[in-house]
């Protein structure tokens, strides 16, 4: 029989309790038992210590009591954004191998502290980039190694967010202020960056990249729109009226505990309930009438040490998610479409081939079987059998790019060299 470690999750919102708590509670429990919890939310807290089966003695509200001890193997960082390197800082010093949450930080100094700590206290670290666990993602690396398109000379990405999403997230949501958050390049689109560099197979020289906030402000209101949706006139028309996001579309659903509807309101989730949430709460405010500065499109593009080029275009504008990706080969093209789960190859002068990578079960897990095949993977690194594809350093690597990309936007798309101070 396997050794089972035990885990503990330091926030269980709905990365660390909806999706990797979940997920090992289901589907790895002959791997991982999750012993403590720490979130600053008792109702989760407590919802999720049920659930799990965590007993209200390694239940914990203030992170102070929770990290006065090691209380397991292993430690699920799933905090906010900016939380991240206090708490993997602080999970080494305990003595945990640590699952951390992206973006790991904003910063090019505390990339460095955090490597140091690590080799310092000796521990592993798993950085949540899960989509290079998902076997579509997979599969297309597989077919560019393997030279289906002959040399890869460049890459076109493009990251939908999806309007609605947009203003969940990024205009009333958790991600909306850069004063408490990432910089939406490293917020929403590290993971892109992540696998922009793996695909190139090389190190990022330098970026440049612009964008900034174009819509989500007072200057685009509609006339005589009011601060909150369920008082405003536009409230049926208003694509971004919280009742047609949140209840309209839940209806179609009627799904008691899913994302995003679950951010709004506990589950057992009630039409009742998110009228409510609306009414009062930050995610009924008028998408023109927020505190929110991040950028809603940013456009980037990326040289690679071995030369190969890459633009990503983020935008919020878009009617669905997903990511399209075009790999640009001297002999074809590789198409990869996350929104409609579809991966070609079109050799020039050929039939197009659709190829099949591995659609299971795991794909209802999200981001394409990445959450699933993620923890296994923490399983294996865990064990020593195998080295993390998004360990520290590695996922350091596109933060840096991430974080060069961010001061080139702040300076007029000014190319910036990547690895200028490391
Ligand atoms: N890997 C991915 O694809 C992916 C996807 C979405 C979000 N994320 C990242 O995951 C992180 C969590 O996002 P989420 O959507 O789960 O957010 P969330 O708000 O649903 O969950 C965060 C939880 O942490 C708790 N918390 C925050 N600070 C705490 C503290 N100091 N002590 C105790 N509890 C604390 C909150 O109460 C909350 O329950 C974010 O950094 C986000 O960027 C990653």
């Amino acid at each position: 029989m396997e050794k089972i470690y035990e885990v503990a999750i330091l926030g269980v919102g709905a990365r660390g309790g909806d999706t990797y708590g979940r997920l090992i509670n289901t589907h790895a429990k002959d791997k991982f038992k999750i012993v403590a919890l720490c979130d600053m939310r008792k109702e989760r807290l407590q919802r999720f210590a049920t659930e799990f089966g965590v007993d209200s003695s390694a239940c914990f509200t203030d992170e102070e009591e929770f990290f006065k001890q090691k209380r397991a193997d292993v430690l699920i960082i799933a905090t906010q954004d900016q939380d991240h390197y206090a708490h993997a800082m602080k999970a080494f010093e305990c003595g945990y191998d640590i699952m951390l949450e992206k973006p790991i930080t904003d910063n090019r100094e505390e990339c460095e502290n955090l490597l140091s700590a690590q080799k310092k206290y000796g521990k592993k670290a798993l950085v949540c980039h899960v989509l290079r666990y998902a076997p579509a993602f997979l599969k297309a690396k597989e077919l560019l190694d393997a030279g289906s398109i002959g040399r890869l000379v460049a890459v076109t990405m493009l990251e939908q967010v999806a309007y609605w999403h947009q203003a969940h997230s990024y205009v009333r949501g958790n991600w909306r202020n850069q004063n408490v958050t990432a910089p939406m390049i490293l917020a929403k689109s590290c993971h892109d960056l992540d696998l922009l560099q793996y695909y190139a197979g090389a190190k990022c020289r330098s970026v440049s990249s612009v964008g900034d906030l174009a819509y989500f402000n007072s200057q685009n209101a509609p006339e005589g729109a009011a601060n909150r949706c369920t008082e405003c006139k536009y409230i049926n028309d208003c694509p971004y009226s919280a009742k047609r996001i949140y209840v309209d579309r839940w209806l179609k659903v009627k799904n008691e505990d899913i994302w995003p509807y679950n951010i709004l309101v506990e589950p057992p989730i009630t039409k009742e309930k998110l009228e409510k949430a609306i009414k009062d709460g930050q995610y009924g405010r008028c998408v023109f009438a927020c505190d929110n500065n991040v950028v809603d499109h940013q456009i980037t593009q990326m040289t690679f040490e071995n030369g190969v080029k890459a633009t990503l275009t983020m935008t919020g504008f878009t009617a669905n998610s997903g990511r399209k990706i075009i790999f640009h080969g001297t002999t074809g093209e590789l198409e990869l479409n996350e929104e409609v789960d579809s991966l070609f190859v079109k050799k020039y002068g050929a039939e197009q081939v659709k190829v099949d990578f591995n659609i299971d079960n795991h794909q209802g897990y999200g981001h394409g079987g990445g959450d699933y095949y993620l923890i296994k993977n923490l399983y294996d690194m865990i064990e020593g059998r195998a080295s993390s594809v998004t360990s520290l350093d590695a996922s350091i690597e596109s933060h840096l790019m991430g974080i060069s990309a961010e001061e080139s936007r702040l300076n007029g798309g000014k190319l910036i060299n990547v690895h200028k101070s490391l």
